[in-house]
Formats: C-alpha cells, sequence, structure tokens
C-alpha cells in the first residue's frame, strides 16, 4: 500500500541534502509495503517577494531511482541550510491512473506548486468533486483521486485566504468520502504542516531535546464548515487548558508506518480518524470537528519499543528469511510472561478483565483476511475441543458480503498483523455496532484494530517487514491456542491434555531450531521444482491449515499455481489433476487421521505421484512410502502445524529467489491491505 512520510525542523537546522536523505530514507523504511512509484515535495527556489516555491520530485519504480532523480537535479543548492523546513514524501501503490510520475505524489493544486498533499487510501466521491472543481475552471493533469484533494484546498483557500491553514484542511475535509491520510504543505503556510486522517494510519513522532511538556495533548474542537460546534457538547469546547507540544527547536515526522520513525524518535501519538494535527509556530495542535460522547479527549504521546535493528535485514538475504530464522525468538516473545511453565498457568493481560464475559458466550468467531485467517482455521480444531462452544472461522471480505448475523452474545476476534486491514478492520464495525464483544489479535501497536477492539491480545512477534506473513503466522496461531488454554483452565477433565500442550509450548523455540536446520535439504527441493508450473499441497485434520497456508505462500512469492488441498476432498474432484508430472507435497504427521492420510498418500501413489512429503523426522514407516522426505520433530497433534509450516515457508523462498523473483515485495501485492 502507499506510504506517507513528512519531515518538519523547527529552529533545528538542516542542509536541504539532509532533509532530502531524511525523506528519501523514511520512503525506503516502508518499502515493504508495496509500491510503484515515489516522491517528494520540499522548499524550493526563493521568489522575487521574499517567499518561496515549492518543488516536487517524482518517479516510477523504486525509491532508489527516486533517489537518483534528485541526486541528479542540478538546480538544487544541496548545502542550502534551513532553520525551519517542511518536506514530505510517498510511496504510491497504483489504484486511479497508472504508476508514472504525474500520477505520483505529492499531488499539486496548481502549476505553481502552492499547495502539495501526499495521501494514502481512496477517495469516493473524487468524480463528483472533479466535475466540480471542473465547473470552477481547474485543470487536472493526473488520473488520481488525490488531486481532487488540493485543488479543493487551493479552491476553498482563494475563497477564504485569510483562514488558517487547519481551517483550510478541516472545510477541505468535510467534502471527502472514502479513506485517507493525508499531509499537506504550502508556500502560503510557510514552515506549517497539516495532517489527517479517516480510516487510514497515520503517525506523529516527537524529537525535542526538551523534555515534552506534557504526555497527553488535548484534543480542541473546531467549528464544522457552518460554523457551529456541536451544541450538546459546547461546554467541554476551551482552548485554555491548552499545553502545546513543541514550540522550540523541535521536529517532527509523519508516517503511516511507525517503522519509518522509529530511527529518529521512540515518542509518537496516533491519530485518530478525523483527528487533524496542525504545526504551526513549532508547535503542534490536534483539533476534532465531532465529538462523540464516549471518545477520549486527548491524545497520548506514547513510547513505542521497537528497536532499530528489528527493522533492518543484517546479513540476511531478505526479510523474509530473516523473519522466518527469527521465529525461535518471535514464539518466545509471544508466549514472555504470559505462559508459566512451572505452575502451568497462562495469563492473558490484555483480555483478563473481560474473561467472565468472554466464558459466557455463546459462540465464537474468527474472522480475518489470508495467513492470519489460516491462523485461525490452524486452530478451530483446538478451540471447539478446549472451549467447548460453536467456532465459527471467516474470511473477513466474505462475512461482509454476506452481512452475517451476529448477536449481542458473540465474541469475535479479529486477527490481523497489521491491524490495517481494510476488510477485516469493517467487519469489527460491523460486528461492534450488532453488540458483540471485541477481541483484536494484533502484531501492531495503536493500529486501527488494536485501538476499535474492546480487548485484544498482542501477538508480539516484532515488526514484519517482508510482505508475506511468516512469523506473524506462528505467533497468532501460539496466541489463539493460549486463548484455548485460558478458556479451559478450571475444566478438570481437561487438564492433562492442557498440561500436555503447555509443554509442547515450551519444546517450540528449540524444535523450530531444529526445523531450520533443514534449510539446505529444502533448497535442494525447490531446484528440483522451481521450473514447475504448479504445486498441490495435500493435508488434512491439523495439517489442513499448513497446506492452505504453505500453497499461499508458494502463489505470493513465486507466481506458480498452487493450491492448498484437503486430503479428504481428493475423491471429490482434486484427484483429477494427479499424473506423474503434476508436483504434490503432502502433509502426513503421526496424529489421528494419520491412516487417512496414509490412504491419500496411496491414492496419490497409485495415480503415478510422487509426492514429497512433509512429515515427522521420527516416522520411519512413512519415510519408506515417500520418495522425497521433510522431516520435522513430532509434537502434540495441535501444535504441529507450527513446525510443518516453516519447511513450507523456506521453499516458497527459495522457488521464489530461483525463478528471480523479489521474495520481500511480491508484485502486485502490499503488506498492509488498506482498501477493500
Ligand atoms: C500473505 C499475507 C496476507 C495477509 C493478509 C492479512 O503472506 O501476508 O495474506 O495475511 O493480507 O493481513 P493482516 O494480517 O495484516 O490483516
Amino acid at each position: 500500500m502507499c506510504g506517507i512520510f513528512a519531515y518538519l525542523n523547527y529552529l533545528v537546522p538542516a542542509k536541504r541534502k539532509e532533509i532530502l536523505d531524511i525523506l528519501v530514507n523514511g520512503l525506503k523504511r516502508m518499502e515493504y509495503r508495496g509500491y510503484d512509484s515515489a516522491g517528494v515535495g520540499f522548499e524550493g527556489t526563493n521568489t522575487k517577494n521574499g517567499g518561496f516555491e515549492l518543488k516536487t520530485i517524482k518517479q516510477k519504480g523504486k525509491v532508489a531511482m527516486l533517489q537518483e532523480e534528485i541526486a541528479h537535479s542540478t538546480d538544487l543548492d544541496f548545502e542550502k541550510e534551513y532553520d525551519i523546513h517542511i518536506g514530505i514524501a510517498h510511496t504510491r501503490w497504483a489504484t486511479h491512473g497508472e504508476p508514472s510520475p504525474t500520477n505520483s505524489h505529492p499531488q499539486r493544486s496548481d502549476t505553481t506548486n502552492e499547495f502539495l498533499v501526499v495521501h494514502n487510501g481512496i477517495i469516493t466521491n473524487y468524480k463528483d468533486l472533479k466535475s466540480f472543481l471542473i465547473s470552477k475552471g481547474f485543470e487536472f493533469e493526473s488520473e488520481t483521486d488525490t488531486e481532487v484533494i488540493v485543488k479543493m484546498v487551493k479552491h476553498i483557500y482563494d475563497k477564504n485566504p485569510s483562514i488558517s491553514f487547519r481551517e483550510l484542511v478541516e472545510l477541505t475535509i468535510q467534502q471527502l468520502e472514502g479513506a485517507f491520510s493525508l499531509v499537506f504543505m504550502s508556500s502560503k503556510y510557510p514552515g506549517e504542516c497539516v495532517s489527517t486522517r479517516r480510516g487510514s494510519p497515520l503517525v506523529i513522532g516527537v524529537k525535542s531535546k526538551a523534555k515534552l511538556s506534557t504526555d497527553h495533548i488535548p484534543i480542541l474542537y473546531s467549528k464544522d464548515h457552518r460554523g457551529l460546534m456541536n451544541p450538546s457538547l459546547h461546554h467541554t469546547d476551551s482552548t485554555t487548558e491548552f499545553h502545546p507540544i513543541g514550540n522550540k527547536e523541535v521536529e517532527y515526522f509523519f508516517a503511516s508506518d511507525a517503522s519509518a520513525i522509529i530511527e529518529h524518535t521512540n515518542q509518537v501519538i496516533f491519530l485518530e480518524d478525523d483527528d487533524v494535527a496542525a504545526v504551526q509556530n513549532g508547535c503542534l495542535t490536534i483539533h476534532r470537528i465531532k465529538r462523540t460522547l464516549d471518545e477520549s479527549t486527548t491524545r497520548e504521546v506514547t513510547t513505542i519499543k521497537m528497536e532499530i535493528q528489528q527493522i533492518m535485514k543484517g546479513s540476511y538475504s531478505s526479510f523474509m528469511q530473516k523473519e522466518i530464522f527469527e521465529q525461535p525468538e518471535s514464539v518466545v516473545n509471544t508466549m514472555r510472561g504470559r505462559v508459566n511453565f512451572d505452575t502451568n498457568r497462562v495469563v492473558l493481560g490484555g483480555i483478563k478483565d473481560f474473561m467472565v464475559e468472554i466464558r459466557r458466550c455463546r459462540r465464537l468467531l474468527f474472522i480475518a483476511c489470508g495467513t492470519s485467517y489460516h491462523s485461525a482455521v490452524a486452530t478451530r480444531q483446538l478451540m471447539e475441543e478446549l472451549t467447548e462452544l460453536p467456532v465459527v472461522v471467516e474470511l473477513a471480505s466474505d462475512f461482509l458480503d454476506r452481512q452475517t448475523p451476529v448477536f449481542r452474545d458473540d465474541v469475535c476476534f479479529f486477527i490481523s498483523q497489521s491491524g490495517e486491514t481494510a476488510d477485516t478492520l469493517m467487519a469489527l464495525r460491523y460486528c461492534k455496532q450488532r453488540g458483540a464483544l471485541i477481541v483484536g489479535i494484533t502484531n501492531t501497536v495503536g493500529s486501527s484494530i488494536c485501538r476499535e477492539s474492546h480487548c485484544g491480545v498482542h501477538i508480539n512477534a516484532g515488526p514484519e517487514i517482508g510482505v508475506a506473513s511468516t512469523k506473524a503466522y506462528t505467533s497468532q496461531f501460539i496466541s489463539l491456542v493460549m486463548f484455548a488454554l485460558v478458556m479451559c483452565e478450571d475444566r478438570i477433565s481437561m487438564q492433562e491434555r492442557r498440561n500436555e500442550i503447555i509443554r509442547g509450548l515450551k519444546n517450540l523455540p528449540d524444535q523450530i531450531k531444529e526445523v531450520l536446520k533443514t534449510d539446505e535439504h529444502v533448497h535442494t527441493l525447490a531446484r528440483e521444482l522451481y521450473q514447475q508450473k504448479s504445486l498441490l499441497v495435500m493435508g488434512r485434520g491439523y495439517n489442513y491449515a499448513t497446506c492452505l497456508e504453505g500453497a499461499l505462500k508458494i502463489k505470493e512469492l513465486t507466481y506458480m499455481h498452487s493450491e492448498g488441498i484437503l486430503a479428504g476432498e481428493l475423491k471429490h474432484g482434486p484427484l483429477a489433476l494427479v499424473d506423474k508430472a503434476m508436483p504434490v507435497m503432502m502433509v502426513v504427521t503421526r496424529d489421528k487421521v494419520y491412516p487417512k492420510c496414509m490412504n491419500a498418500l496411496q491414492q496419490v501413489k497409485a495415480r503415478h505421484g510422487n509426492p514429497i512429503v512433509l512429515g515427522n523426522t521420527d516416522d520411519k514407516e512413512t519415510q519408506q512410502q515417500a520418495n522425497k522426505f521433510i522431516g520435522v520433530p513430532s509434537t502434540i497433534d495441535c501444535l504441529q502445524g507450527i513446525l510443518t509450516i516453516i519447511p513450507m515457508q523456506l521453499l516458497s523462498m527459495h522457488i521464489a529467489q530461483l525463478r528471480g523473483c523479489d521474495v520481500d515485495c511480491p508484485r502486485n501485492l502490499a503488506k498492509s491491505v488498506t482498501v477493500e
């Protein structure tokens, strides 16, 4: 998805070269989100009347190409120093109009660049706004929906040249429908910057030598476009209690993703929908127009714990490889402070106050997309066993298409690595409106799903940069297992099973290390497979999710066709695909459905299929049946999927690399899917 990064230095002198480097670096940190063009906007040449003109540099392709374009700009004095400066930058993932410099952001208000904007999201009423603006004499140069925003700003400014930049943006966003996060700059408002969001994330980093005057910024309430305050809430409007953040020697960083900010500061403010954050004279204020009774009247300055090393590749060839190999530690982080292996107690701090309500519910719904959905499929059987409740697992997009009935006594889990996936978020709002209890299972602190849930579990896998989800999957899996364990802690009949699972969890980090040792062997198999057109992945029971998730990894990274097939369904169609030429993998581990899996293996072999079997290292019998075998350590049935998915992650990565594909940024995909 698109990425926004902006940098404002106030009384912190910086050369133009440094500023541009900060902007470009910010974009590089967000490259993993997926994009096809990039651009920057900054102060350019001085005008005769003492002002200045804004300049943009935009380029199709990678951020490195934008960087080259900047370096070759002969008309720029890179040594020019600014005490106060604002620069904005963007990586674009094309939705309206092909990737090209003209369609890239910043988009501009007019040929003199009076106003510039960078935008994430989609403006759904842009056609109406465009017709209106054309009728007012505006000429459009791009095919983007974004251009209407900045032209609307100019239109409103021309009619009200004395209003503040913040008010101008407030009036503009009242005209917009859809989803957006926006950062504006203008030659009419030197040194000022205004940002806002609705349905698309935006975070502001604050860096200052002086201690911040407050750790909560009070919200200030503005008048709406008719000049009216929200009448029932009039009395809460006050500017007297306002303590600004900043005002001398301060730097602000605006980004759609905290990972772009963390190398500069760990003090951040997550904006909420419809917040308008403005910096003027070095002070940051947050305004809102609408106020609902239950909303918070402050925004907290949060200290984020992400480390810069966590978002660096180090010696790994890709972020994906790094993240696969991080799993022995990331699973420990997911369980840290939650599973007590001495007492067999499991405590999930984020939901413990809601457990009474959760235990009373009539059913559990797990709603997610892609890999996150697979983590729910992987744990459904255990969830049903340990909770004895009806468990519904849903793809968020399909759930919304169906207008599914949801009740007040339902508990709805929303699983999302990014916490920003549009379909999952909309499904959350749908269920919340119907009175269900909302539990977020996310990896991104401060994300929309986190904030909009009643309670939740952070999976604590650490930042996941590779577009293909790997370590988040195993951590989501473990989080859901921990929840199931909490649900049955008082059930005497389940104690033995519970204790066995907890022992299994304890051994997982070492067992994952063992699985990672198969890397070279998996690489050899990848060399045999990489020129194939298709790969079927079959299994059943606890391993069905491994088949779905393994096939998803193969298709998204290698662009080969791949399908996860429930082995129980073979005879109902998929067996027709099998012949001696069709590459097949089968996941066969020693659990309750082992005999059925062996049966499926025989059926495939009887059709001259030659499957690669993914099984338990100590299972010699199965190994003998397989021509090619990948072995993983044995664990308890319900955790086996954590070990069987790892060779699939490695296999997809190796096949992709052998096919020359970019494993961190697969074509057409984005890390965080913030549009429906
Ligand atoms: C696949 C992958 C996607 C995501 C899906 C949901 O490797 O990463 O399928 O799992 O887009 O994303 P989140 O978990 O951020 O909601």
